[in-house]
């Protein structure tokens, strides 16, 4: 069964064919980001616009990338949230255009849960395991039992953690996105040279959430008073810093999710999860399973969303003409949030 997937849920435009939710026949991505660099982040309606112009070309170079035409597509899957509601419309209605006019079948996928099974592209995954969705935009824990059977047990009370490295690379004037210049600096640093304090959570908070932007506020604001080391302030130090104290936070979260679940089988997503020092770190974890995606589906993509809606399309889900985009991270089934 070979799918058609589309994701315009935010700056990056791109169509993908992946045939039995895993062999990715092509996956094209027109990132807008040259175009978001002057503004040192996404401008939605900029996002929206950028997806209209993009969107055909897009679709034409995946299909003949993978050497197919749309009568030979099985189903389109789209993206239908969470994301910028005026760029997931593009998707959408570009995804009904092409169903409609090829009476082909068409199903909606959640961004969130296309992350979560981004790394099955390459490698078939056992169920249970733990997902550990990092980017710009999110921040979750969860238990994941099946492709589309995710109980969520942490996420980000405030900032998502790679909107942390973006904030204070934008702060010390490294430009956007601020994740991979940080990780580059890091590796020039000294990650004693400051100790920044682990986020005190309020009591009501579940356990196995997060918070970022109290650590955001401690580099930007107040670095003085978290400082070990003498001399000149050196930016590599404190990236290096900033950066191991963000990651541990997450990987002690982790394990605690471990603790609980009794799971020890991690697989990672999203843009952070291309954090060397996160890699690094896991690698060094006994007796886990620990799988990362390939670098080119941690960030967004279509190949991830084809891959999902594989699976939806087999169970025999249907889109209606009615399918609409979904701004907010939806409730998943048993999620304490
Ligand atoms: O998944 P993604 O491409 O887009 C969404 O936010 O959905 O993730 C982008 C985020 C940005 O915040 C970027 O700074 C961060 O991923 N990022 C990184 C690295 N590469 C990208 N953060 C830390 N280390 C990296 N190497
Ligand atoms: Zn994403």
């Amino acid at each position: 069964m070979t799918i058609l997937g589309i994701e315009s849920s935010c700056d990056e435009c791109a169509v993908a064919v992946v045939r039995d939710g895993r062999d990715v026949l092509s996956s094209v991505i027109n990132s807008q980001i040259v175009h978001h660099q002057p503004y040192h982040g996404v401008v939605p309606e900029l996002a929206s616009r950028l997806h209209v112009e993009a969107i055909q070309t897009v679709y034409q170079s995946a299909l003949s990338q993978a050497g197919l035409t749309l009568a030979e597509i099985d189903g389109i899957a789209v993206t239908k949230g969470p994301g910028l509601v005026g760029s997931l419309l593009v998707g959408l209605n570009f995804a009904k255009g092409l169903a409609l006019s090829s009476d082909k079948p068409l199903v909606g996928v959640d961004h969130i849960l296309a992350h979560l099974y981004s790394s099955q592209l390459e490698t078939p995954l056992p169920y249970p395991h733990l997902g550990l969705l990092v980017s710009g935009g999110h921040t979750l824990i969860a238990v994941v039992r099946g492709f589309d059977e995710v109980e969520v047990l942490g996420t980000t009370v405030d900032d998502a953690v790679g909107e942390a490295f973006d904030k204070v690379a934008k702060f010390f004037g490294l430009g956007y996105p601020g994740g991979k210049v940080i990780d580059d600096l890091s590796l020039e640093g000294d990650s004693s040279a400051y100790r920044f304090p682990q986020p005190r959570l309020q009591k009501a908070t579940h356990p196995f959430d997060v918070s970022y932007s109290g650590l955001k506020t401690a580099v930007v604001n107040q670095r003085e008073r978290f400082r070990n080391s003498r001399g000149k302030e050196s930016l590599a130090d404190i990236c290096a810093s900033f950066q191991t104290t963000a990651i541990d936070l997450l990987l002690k979260k982790v394990k605690s999710v471990s603790a609980h679940t009794g799971i020890r089988r991690l697989v990672a997503g999203g843009g952070v999860a291309a954090n060397r020092y996160l890699r690094q770190r896991v690698k060094a974890w006994k007796d886990w399973e620990i799988v990362f995606p390939p670098l080119e589906y941690c960030s967004d993509n279509a190949a991830m969303i084809a891959g999902w809606g594989y699976h939806a399309l087999l169970r025999g889900d249907r889109a209606g003409w009615d399918l609409n985009a979904e701004s907010r991270v939806r409730r998943f089934k048993n999620s304490f949030h």
